[in-house]
């Protein structure tokens, strides 16, 4: 890939904590035009991901570019970010919020103020102090400020944390809008899976700091319904644990409802599942192949544990 196709490219990227690995050798991809969902468990290493890519925190090892610059300085004058919760200057409006955000960073004119207030729907509150803002108000805020200045990539952290429905279905409208209609490129964390389902065209899945899979949607679901994944019920698990063993490709992935087993399978359809099994001596009283999804996919990408900070 050139940098002309890439929006953000990051190689290697890791960051430590103590002696436990926050974000370990992660590379991802990003292209222009792209809503790009970072998926991940609490404690996967997404904030901090975030906070390397933005130049918030130091990186111990790794590279970041963005639109093929790779200059820390340089490449921020193109980036809108809102990492975890916004904070504000609570006694001020809104507007003057976003005011003393652009003198801070030195871009962004009145006109471009009303412009991002108007675009997350504050006009008709701007005037009013951000004390007395919802949460969802906050989030949008949040979003406008990052909006200051004509960015190119919106980096957005769990841009719906804490929002009710209708608060994550607005949020959601107008990062697809953004994305389509004002053609930025947006890089949002989120560990909802039917968000990011819902809304990007690409995704990463991040676990433990570890990348565990990365690519188109449509792609990643084709590749978890790929997957074949069986929930079989049998007579005597301990044979049909055995059995299983002996069958190449064939691995179980959960302890389904009632006792079932549901086993991933990579070579073979359920019914030469079905046959094996009976071959074997297994009894198969029940056999329910189970459907793809992301959520097929995160679960069978990502660990049951807790992230990093259980692990000593
Ligand atoms: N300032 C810090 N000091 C020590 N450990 C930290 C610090 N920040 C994060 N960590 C650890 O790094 C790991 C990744 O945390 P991070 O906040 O990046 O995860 P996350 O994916 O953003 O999680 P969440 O979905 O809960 O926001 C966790 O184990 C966390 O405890
Ligand atoms: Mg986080």
């Amino acid at each position: 890939m050139t940098s002309d196709d890439s929006a953000l490219r990051v190689r290697g990227l890791a960051r430590r904590y103590g002696s436990r690995a926050a974000v370990d050798n992660l590379d991802l991809d990003v292209r222009p035009g792209d809503l790009y969902g970072f998926l991940g468990p609490n404690g996967a290493g997404k904030t901090t991901a975030i906070r390397c890519i933005l130049g918030l925190i130091r990186r111990d090892a790794g590279s970041v570019e963005i639109f093929g610059d790779a200059d820390s300085v340089t490449q921020r004058t193109g980036v809108g970010a809102m990492v975890e919760t916004p904070r504000f200057h609570e006694w001020l409006s809104g507007r003057a919020n976003l005011e003393v955000a652009a003198a801070y960073a030195g871009r962004g004119d009145a006109a471009e103020i009303d412009r991002a207030l108007d675009r997350v729907g504050l006009t008709a509150r701007k005037g009013d102090k951000v004390k007395g803002y919802s949460l969802g108000m906050k989030q949008r805020l949040g979003i406008a400020r990052a909006l200051v200045g004509q960015p190119r990539l919106l980096v957005l952290d769990e841009p719906t944390n804490g929002l009710d429905p209708r608060g994550m279905r607005e949020v959601r409208d107008l990062l697809v809008e953004l994305a389509r209609r004002d053609n930025l490129t947006v890089f949002v964390s989120s560990h909802l899976l039917s968000e990011v389902e819902a809304m990007c065209n690409r995704v990463g899945i991040i676990d433990k700091g570890v990348l565990k899979a990365e690519g188109r949607m449509d792609e990643l679901l084709a590749r978890a319904s790929g997957r074949r994944e069986v929930e079989i019920e049998v007579d005597d698990r301990a044979n049909a644990v055995r059995a299983l063993a002996g069958i190449p490709g064939a691995e179980i992935v959960a302890d389904g409802a009632d006792g079932r087993i549901c086993v991933a399978l990579e070579q073979m359809d359920a019914a030469g599942l079905n046959r094996a099994l009976v071959l074997a001596g297994v009894g198969v009283g029940g056999l329910i192949p189970r459907t793809g999804s992301l959520e097929e996919l995160f679960l069978s990408v990502t660990s049951a544990e807790p992230g990093v900070e259980e692990r000593a």
